[in-house]
């Protein structure tokens, strides 16, 4: 389906008001070392009984570094009513980390308290963890326990690394398909997964399956307020294959639009033209964001305010990551008329180049800066919720661009562009998600001018595909495949491979074997990849294996 089309078949959704804020901060983390043996820890039987099944969400874990990750869990019996069936009051859980699947060499058991104001989620930031090491995890409350997660810290920031497999995706729509391709994710044991926005969709579409049978269909009206945020969440994180993903490896997040509502730029809805009107419900979504995912906010967040998601992660010295967000800080899409309102697509105007507009924000730019000069790393990983590259969606004649992407805020773009020639940085990458297709693009130093990174665009887990093959007018995209798919990342000290991995059907959770399309990219011999002129497209093309 073509992409402008679908988009302009979209309704805008309403806006209400609602947000919820927090004011205490959760008892969460507890470092602990192997020297003593750990006890397990005893959490309060609660006033009320619990409902069964309250781990229905499963356990989540991420942010890692190389003596620290953040353990999740949230406490919801009914993953599909507004409220997820969650207790009253304060409740206290406990969390156990152990060496060993069945429990025997514990590092670490504490109690954390989850709490109502944050939905009874639980971040619990275990520190004081061995570097390059692999844990089991688990929490307990009242009887229950939950499903055990598998995660892992990263090499110390000085040692050396042979690999480092990573799995990057984006845009699941629940009501679009199954989540197998998540079975086959974390059947590959990935060291991490980098997920790159649209966890959840805020439209409500109807029962989109082949056969009808109303499987995958919302169960809870278009999120506007805290409580239908959160509903999404809850029946997106049902799904068995997500949550297998999760107990798999710990992820790395960001978000895209449709976490808030689609193409959204700060206080600005897109069914708000240029008028900032959306505050309240982005910041109920920024809050059901962060109660459903495993990222360290330090201190955990009284205020959705602002949702800090840029960090960055170290993978010994094979790999520095960098993780941003293109949202929050963004000024609305330029040059909106009735025509490209829905779609943010059209020519070039020239509010577009105007240098001040920014879809990082001045903060978040700087930091970035700031990160690519410090990368001391083989290779410097971007991970990036939309296109980066510019990509002419029109003819060669008139052309035409998406304005919500990079393509929208060209001067931002070169800033990053030349922070990365400036600092010399090696081996620079760019992964992206948001497309609904995968390509493999030559990012320019500058136009026509020689290619700084590669840039790999995975394409979505289960929303709708946006086929169309760009190719004809924009040589510098070097691969597309139009399927649903996730990417399989391999880095070693010599090569970045990135394997497009999709199935023929996701409604089919049966599916098995899937296809690999893996594309190579060689580290660059020496020096910086655009100055020396050494583009990937110098490496093989992609195979078919
Ligand atoms: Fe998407």
């Amino acid at each position: 389906m073509d992409r402008r089309q679908f988009l302009s078949g979209l309704a805008v959704a309403g806006l209400t008001t609602a947000c919820a804020t927090s004011s205490k901060k959760s008892s969460g983390g507890a470092p602990s070392t192997a020297a003593q043996p750990v006890e397990t820890a005893v959490p309060t039987t609660p006033s009320t009984p619990l409902p069964d099944g309250i781990f229905s969400l499963g356990v989540a874990s991420g942010d890692p570094t190389d003596s620290a990750v953040v353990l999740w869990t949230r406490l919801a019996s009914a993953a599909t009513t507004p409220d997820g069936g969650p207790p009253t009051g304060d409740v206290q859980v406990a969390f156990d980390v152990a060496r060993d699947e069945a429990f025997k060499e514990l590092v670490a058991s504490d109690i954390a308290v989850a709490r109502p104001d944050l939905g009874h989620s639980i971040h619990v930031d275990v520190t004081n963890l061995d570097p390059d090491s692999w844990y089991f995890y688990r929490f307990r409350v009242d009887g229950q326990t939950s499903p055990v997660g598998r995660t892992r810290t990263f090499p110390a920031p000085s040692a050396k690394a042979d690999h480092f497999r990573f799995i990057f995706a984006s845009c699941q729509d629940y009501q679009w398909g199954t989540y197998v391709l998540w079975k086959h994710a974390a059947a590959e044991n990935p060291d991490a997964v980098v997920f790159l926005g649209d966890y959840i969709y805020e439209l409500s579409l109807g029962d989109l399956s082949p056969a009808q049978d109303g499987s995958r269909v919302w169960a809870s009206p278009p999120p506007t307020d805290l409580a239908t945020y959160r509903a999404r969440y809850a029946q997106t994180k049902s799904d068995p294959h997500l949550q297998a993903a999760h107990a798999a490896a710990p992820w790395i997040i960001t978000f895209d639009d449709h976490e808030v509502a689609n193409n959204y730029a700060g206080d600005v809805g897109q069914g708000d033209v240029d008028q900032p009107r959306s505050r309240d419900r982005r910041l109920a979504a920024y809050q059901a964001f962060y109660e459903h995912q495993p990222i360290r906010v330090t201190p955990e967040p009284d205020s959705f305010e602002s949702l800090e998601l840029q960090r960055s992660l170290r993978f010994g010295t094979l790999a520095d990551l960098a993780v941003i967000e293109t949202r929050q800080y963004a000024d609305a899409p330029a040059c909106r008329t009735d025509a490209s309102l829905i779609s943010d697509e059209g020519p070039s105007c020239a509010a577009l180049e105007d240098p001040k507009r920014t879809n990082l924000g001045a903060a978040q730019e700087s930091w970035l800066a700031d990160t690519i000069a410090a990368s001391k790393g083989t290779w410097f990983v971007l991970c990036n919720p939309v296109m980066f590259a510019s990509i002419n969606t029109g003819t060669a004649e008139a052309p035409t661009y998406t304005r919500d992407v990079w393509d929208g805020y060209p001067a931002a773009r070169q800033r990053v562009i030349d922070a990365i020639t400036t600092a010399k940085v090696p081996n620079p990458v760019v992964v992206t998600g948001d497309w609904h297709a995968s390509f493999v693009n030559d990012v320019a130093a500058s136009a026509g001018g020689p290619t700084v990174m590669p840039e790999f665009v995975g394409s979505s887990i289960s929303t709708v595909i946006f086929g169309t093959d760009y190719r004809a007018a924009n040589p510098h995209i070097r691969y597309f495949l139009g399927e649903h798919c996730y990417a399989s990342v391999t880095v070693t000290p010599k090569s970045f491979t990135c394997a497009y991995v999709y199935v023929e059907n996701i409604w089919d959770e049966n599916a098995d074997q899937p296809h690999r399309h893996v594309v190579g990219h060689r580290r660059f011999p020496r020096g910086h990849a655009g100055l020396n002129g050494h583009g990937h497209g110098r490496q093989p093309g992609p195979a078919k294996v």
